[in-house]
């Protein structure tokens, strides 16, 4: 790491601002603006778990402060520090691996100052063990050093996409490989078609690395099935960007036809057989593809933008069924199905409404007829959630109960302010009860349950 007293003024002025930051956070927004983007998909993620452990640590000393010797309190932060441990070395082996893979810079520092963190996390591990309570604070500022110094610096050096593009060409021979680097979107349909054709082009790649320069009828054939896939899938995403009017959706659409024009020009080119062509399209295809997903697909599909036009305009669950995530644990996956759709009868009543057939005492108290069922069965499922959790990840358990009852929380007020009539009746009750659920299953629970697609 950089000591400080090589450092330019505004170089620290930077890094005291950073660490301000990091103290006094109390929720994800806070942070998100002083994290570094590399455009690797892995690293995102592990920047979101890192923050969510700084937050819930912070968390803890605020109720250190109240309640010094509550038990609670302390089993929290002994699940805490064994959580991260176990998250940073299961991060340090990938990251490792991926320098070892793609050759990247910054191997040996990265090695060491990971060293550095398991070790000093496991004495602050044997201390608390030995009775030392105080270590929350000691974990505060390292996790923010950590978050400086290393993620932001050393990781940023080591994995900002731009800088490895040639060595993804020359190094991805398999699915595993690429799985890391690229952006899940939580659309199945849509993440799946980006595996194969990346598969398809690994394939292609590796055919080509070995090919003199005369190209077989063969391969022209296996190119053509690429860029035909790819056709179907920008066809399959228009469906979704136009139904729900995504963000950026002509300068997304527009990207589909460029690509699709430069697979045509590639593809006569391979035809004519003109010099320099075979390694043009190894060089260009698989960078054309995970740019792709990663930057124009990951903006249009982000979570956020879920949350503002599909949530609103979505009306069944034929629709909403694309755009929650998955946990990769059927029963709660069902609930998440079972909770949206009872959500969505909502719909019903807002369009007799919009006919204006029904009268206004009526909807409201359907709609709060509704709202008491969809409390109930939000309850219940929570709560065999939390059963599950508190055996499970015990650590995460407290703080991800807060959030479910939160919801509920809101629910209930939603409908009793109905039910007096504090609040009028509005066809906007579907957003207000939908958007915090599935901000929920997509942020919340998908970070905290589901597994990206690797082994290595
Ligand atoms: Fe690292
Ligand atoms: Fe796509
Ligand atoms: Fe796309
Ligand atoms: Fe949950």
């Amino acid at each position: 790491m950089i000591e400080e007293k090589d450092m330019t003024l505004e170089e620290r002025r930077q890094q005291s601002w950073e660490r301000w930051v990091w103290q006094t956070a109390r929720v994800q927004p806070d942070i998100g603006k002083i994290i570094i983007r590399t455009g690797v998909f892995f690293m995102q993620r592990y920047f979101k778990q890192m923050v969510l452990f700084v937050l819930e640590n912070n968390r803890l000393q605020d109720l250190l402060e109240d309640e010094p010797r509550d038990m609670d309190f302390i089993q929290a932060q002994g699940k805490l520090l064994q959580g991260v441990l176990e998250f940073v070395t299961e991060q340090f082996d990938r990251e490792e691996w991926m320098i070892e893979q793609y050759l990247l810079e910054g191997g040996p520092q990265q090695k060491e100052e990971h060293q550095y963190f398991i070790d000093t996390l496991q004495g602050m591990i044997s201390d608390f063990k030995a009775g030392k309570l105080k270590i929350g604070q000691l974990l505060k500022l390292f996790l923010q050093d950590w978050m400086i110094a290393h993620v932001n610096k050393t990781d940023g050096r080591t994995f900002t996409l731009s800088r490895w593009h040639q060595n993804i060409v020359d190094h991805a021979e398999k699915w595993d490989h690429v799985a890391l680097l690229i952006h899940n979107l939580g659309i199945e349909y849509v993440d799946h078609d980006h595996k194969d054709i990346l598969v398809s082009i690994i394939k292609l790649n590796k055919a080509l690395q070995f090919l003199p320069d005369k190209l077989g009828a063969q391969l022209q054939d296996h190119f053509q099935i690429i860029a035909s896939k790819m056709a179907e899938h920008f066809a399959r995403e228009r469906v979704l960007i136009e139904r729900f009017n995504l963000p950026n959706k002509e300068f997304h659409l527009e990207e589909h036809y460029r690509i699709i024009k430069q697979l045509e020009s590639l593809r006569d080119d391979l035809v004519r057989c003109r010099a320099g062509i075979v390694k043009e399209i190894r060089d260009s295809l698989i960078l054309v593809w995970i740019d792709h997903i990663n930057e124009v697909d990951a903006e249009t599909f982000a979570e956020a933008s879920i949350l503002t036009t599909v949530v609103k305009q979505v009306r069944n669950w034929n629709e909403a069924k694309y755009f929650l995530r998955s946990t990769g644990m059927d029963w709660l996956d069902e609930s998440h199905r079972k909770l949206t759709d009872k959500i969505l009868d909502l719909v019903l009543v807002i369009e007799s409404w919009e006919i204006g057939e029904t009268r206004l005492d009526d909807l409201v108290q359907e709609t709060v007829y509704l709202l008491q069922k969809i409390h109930d069965l939000g309850r219940q499922f929570f709560a065999q959630e939390e059963a599950w959790l508190a055996l499970e990840i015990p650590f995460r358990y407290r703080e991800h109960k807060r959030q479910h009852d939160e919801i509920l929380q809101d629910l209930a007020d939603l409908r009793s302010h109905l039910k007096v009539g504090n609040l009028a009746f509005s066809p906007k009750v579907k957003t207000m009860v939908l958007r915090p659920w599935i901000n929920h299953i997509n942020d919340v629970d998908f970070e905290l349950y589901s597994h990206p697609d690797i082994s290595y």
